[in-house]
């Protein structure tokens, strides 16, 4: 497994992190408690010692599932949470956070009279007690990184960091980043000095990163870049058929780069990079993650495992280094 800093800390992660949101069930049809611990423990046994998962993955059930898995080897861990989306909105005061989306227990809904509403929102207090709860999901008393998850206009983004600050002063965090910033955001962050990890979609088929001048700003600031969905919500695997039916709630079953069509499209085009992938002697999904880490010298590639087997062959993905001339191979490929 290849080992990276995070930002200008000097935390060692994985370059592939166990991506911990479809475990906790919420928008990925449900979810097995023994196959997810088995599953973070497989990835533990191949190496990575990166997770990172949210108190919105399943209303805290992916917190609770990962604090049961790593008991008894939290030191070994590099753990990851979010804050900024809440549900429990009992002490809501008007005109602080912005609506986010209407959900229910399986998935993002349209309102109906039985919707959570869930809300970005970025107050220091609630920030705070927020961290208080992902630490006894978590059972531990510190994470490694805690990330903004969705950013919102009604906080200043300085009170925000400055009560991130605190908490790492105060040791219930060691690291700061964000997620789902524009480049305006992330250079608040940055000129903080205080940010050291960007998480963002990235794939072979989401490169705004790129475009937008995200990862431009990070590699000139020396921040790490998570890259999430990764594998495309798993179509990058090359595994989905046209026929795959999804569980209730699964974001797959609306999301039309699943249609049949698509998968079809898409399976055609990584099957030309089989020739490189068996010139490594490892799988398209395996191709597919390598690419993604070797696109930045300091990213790391969240990637959602549900079972055993897709954790071995993931975390495996970390010791393949692909040369400048592969990644841009496989980039032209797959536009062809
Ligand atoms: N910051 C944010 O706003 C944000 C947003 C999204 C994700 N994330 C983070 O990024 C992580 C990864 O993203 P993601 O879960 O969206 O998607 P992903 O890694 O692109 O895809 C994960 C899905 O692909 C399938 N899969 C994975 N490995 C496989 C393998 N070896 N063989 C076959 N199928 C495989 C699994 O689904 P099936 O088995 O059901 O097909 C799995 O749930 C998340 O868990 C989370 O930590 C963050």
């Amino acid at each position: 497994m290849n080992f990276r800093k995070l930002g200008s800390s000097d935390i060692e992660a994985s370059v592939i992190g166990f991506g911990a949101w479809a475990i906790g069930g919420w928008m990925w049809g449900g979810t097995e408690e023994q196959d997810a611990i088995d599953a973070i423990n497989t990835a533990i046994d191949n190496g990575v010692n990166l997770i990172d998962t949210a108190p919105m993955y399943g209303y805290g059930r992916s917190e609770e599932i990962i604090g049961k898995a790593i008991k008894g080897k939290r030191n070994k861990i590099v753990l990851a949470t979010k804050c900024g989306l809440v549900w429990d909105t009992s002490d809501w005061k008007e005109g602080k956070g912005e609506l986010h989306f209407y959900s229910d227990n399986d998935t993002i809904v349209k309102e109906n009279k039985n919707t959570i509403r869930v809300y970005k929102y970025l107050r220091p207090e609630s920030i705070r007690k927020e961290i208080e709860q992902s630490l006894k999901r978590l059972n531990t008393d510190y994470v490694d990184l805690l990330q903004t998850h969705w950013q919102e206009n009604t906080t200043p983004l300085e009170d925000t960091i400055g009560e991130l600050e605190k908490l790492k002063k105060e040791g219930k965090i060691r690291t700061i980043g964000c997620s789902n910033v524009n480049l305006k955001q992330l250079n608040i962050y940055i000129k903080s000095e205080q940010l050291d990890v960007d998480q963002e979609r990235f794939s072979l088929i989401d490169k705004n990163i790129i475009n937008d001048g995200l990862l431009d700003a990070c590699d000139k600031a020396n921040v790490s870049v998570f890259a999430y969905s990764p594998l495309a919500n798993g179509l990058l695997t090359g595994k989905i058929t046209p026929q795959r039916q999804f569980g209730k709630g699964d974001l797959r079953t609306t999301n039309q780069r699943f249609s049949p069509e698509n998968i079809q499209k898409i399976n055609k085009k990584l099957e030309l990079l089989s020739p490189i992938a068996n010139a490594h002697n490892i799988t398209i999904t395996q191709l597919i993650i390598a690419w993604t880490a070797a696109k930045y010298k300091k990213m790391h590639v969240l990637c959602g495992m549900r079972n055993t087997k897709q954790a071995a062959e993931n975390a495996k993905a970390g010791n393949i280094t692909l040369t400048e001339n592969e990644t841009n191979e496989i980039e032209n490929k797959f536009k062809e």
